[in-house]
């Protein structure tokens, strides 16, 4: 076997065997294949497509060329949560001790944002003193004390998918739809839960511009999911505008406090009981989803979900005071109104531009070795569906520099339309698990 025969394979439209799969991805571990030839394969793949089989058996091999993280120490059912990546996307914050709350376990990896989207735990390390690099035995002992742990993922999960991931990267290859499914899924079966909740966003926020597009994948993500003997839920929710009002580490660790204390902005509140109520409905900690929203909610109501998140934080290293007092979390020194440009109703806010205009604040990372600044970000005060007069305050720009705020409130403005009425969308338009596509009755 040979690479060039696996790359005229795939130029010719032909499907890859299991034999040859498993080779390549032992072959590309051992860098025994130059990235050019990587890179044509890629390509290859990238214009011709693998069927589910080829995708599901390249997701199985990438998760298994590294650690294989064994979750047998927690009793049940175990879940993990991934969100696809957006704008303003703070709910695993929320879902974590929320579900916990609840009685199910949270032994949670994330990783950190890259491009216009965040990542969970930049957004944890705005906490002073909190450590994400905890080691195996402390994520252990501290989920079977208190039902939470949440940590970076190790080095070594799935490192094939970081070779191939920072190929895609350069060489125009990361929108393949079986490329970013192995991809996200391959790091899902390594983290070793049973179930999976996946958020599966669509919009000028995601990387899925479409609800088709992102039907499309998540319908193969479960397919993958099931084929390795995993349970996925994906969830299909709408991203066409940043969610909440924070955008930013420290920002939305903020919002998130406030969300657990029952005062956070509505989608945020509403998207986070529906990804939490398929969290405990696949770990089997309620019967349906209507009782996961009740026990949810008394979960914030008596405290329960915020003393989850104090203790995440103590157990980690984090000061436990930014809960009773989120004005101690890093404050950036320049904070800038923006004003309506215009009177009229605001029809939307690209999630894309104003994700961009984050990385002029240095919220997030262009390439993976950028330092970011945690206290940097926006906080939108106007949506889309509020009505505004010109010269009204619709964003706050908080900044490292009078020069950067400048720049990003010209970047932030380009992102908003205006017009004569905003019709919305919901937040969950459909979900798919084992038995297919379940479109939510207020979308169709
Ligand atoms: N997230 C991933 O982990 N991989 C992709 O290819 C895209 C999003």
């Amino acid at each position: 076997m040979n690479i060039i025969q696996l790359i005229e394979k795939k130029r010719d439209k032909k499907p890859l065997t299991e034999d040859e799969i498993s080779w390549f991805v032992a072959a590309l571990c051992s860098d025994k294949i130059p990235d050019y030839q990587v890179s044509a394969l890629l390509m290859a793949i990238c214009i011709n497509g693998m069927n589910d089989d080829e995708t599901a058996v390249l997701t199985r091999c990438m998760a298994q060329s590294g650690d294989m993280i064994d979750m047998s120490f927690i009793d049940g059912v175990t879940v993990d949560k991934h969100s696809s990546g957006g704008v303003g996307d703070k709910i695993s914050l929320i879902c974590a001790p929320m579900a916990a709350a609840c009685g199910l376990p949270v032994a949670k990896m994330s990783g950190r944002g890259l491009g216009f989207s965040g990542g969970t735990i930049d957004k944890l390390e705005s906490i002073p003193g909190f450590r994400t690099s905890i080691s195996q035995e402390e994520f252990r002992r501290f989920v079977s004390r208190d039902g939470i742990a949440l940590m970076s993922q190790t080095k070594n999960v799935a490192p094939a998918d970081k070779r191939l991931y920072a190929l895609r990267d350069v060489t125009g290859t990361v929108p393949s739809i079986p490329l970013i499914a192995s991809s996200i899924m391959s790091k899902k079966l390594a983290c070793g839960c049973d179930a999976i909740v996946l958020d599966v966003k669509y919009g000028s926020g995601a990387f899925m511009k479409t609800a088709e597009q992102a039907v499309e994948l998540a319908v193969l993500m479960e397919s993958i999911g099931r084929k390795n003997g995993r349970e996925v839920t994906a969830l299909i929710t709408n991203m066409e505008q940043p969610l909440g009002n924070a955008v930013g580490n420290a920002l939305e660790v903020k919002e998130a406090i406030q969300t657990l204390k029952g005062e956070g902005p509505a989608d945020v509140t509403e998207l986070s009981y529906i990804i939490s109520s398929f969290m405990l409905t696949a770990g089997k900690k309620a019967p349906d989803l209507h009782t996961a929203r009740r026990m949810l909610e008394n979960s914030v109501k008596s405290g329960a979900a915020l003393e989850k998140l104090r203790r995440l934080i103590s157990n980690q290293g984090g000061d436990t005071s930014v809960i009773d007092h989120p004005e101690q979390l890093k404050a950036a020194p320049v904070i800038k109104t923006v004003l309506s440009p215009e009177s009229g109703v605001i029809t939307g806010i690209n999630g894309e531009i104003t994700g961009n205009a984050c990385l002029t604040l240095k919220v997030g990372r262009l390439s993976k070795t950028d330092e970011i600044d945690h206290s940097t970000g926006f906080v939108l005060l106007a949506k889309a569906g509020n009505k505004v007069e010109k010269g009204q305050p619709i964003a706050q720009i908080h900044s490292d520099s009078e020069e950067a705020a400048l720049s990003a409130e010209k970047q932030l403005l380009s992102a908003y339309t205006f017009g004569q009425e905003y019709a919305p969308k919901p937040l969950l338009a459909a979900y798919i698990d084992k038995e297919g596509i379940h479109y939510d009755k207020n979308s169709h």
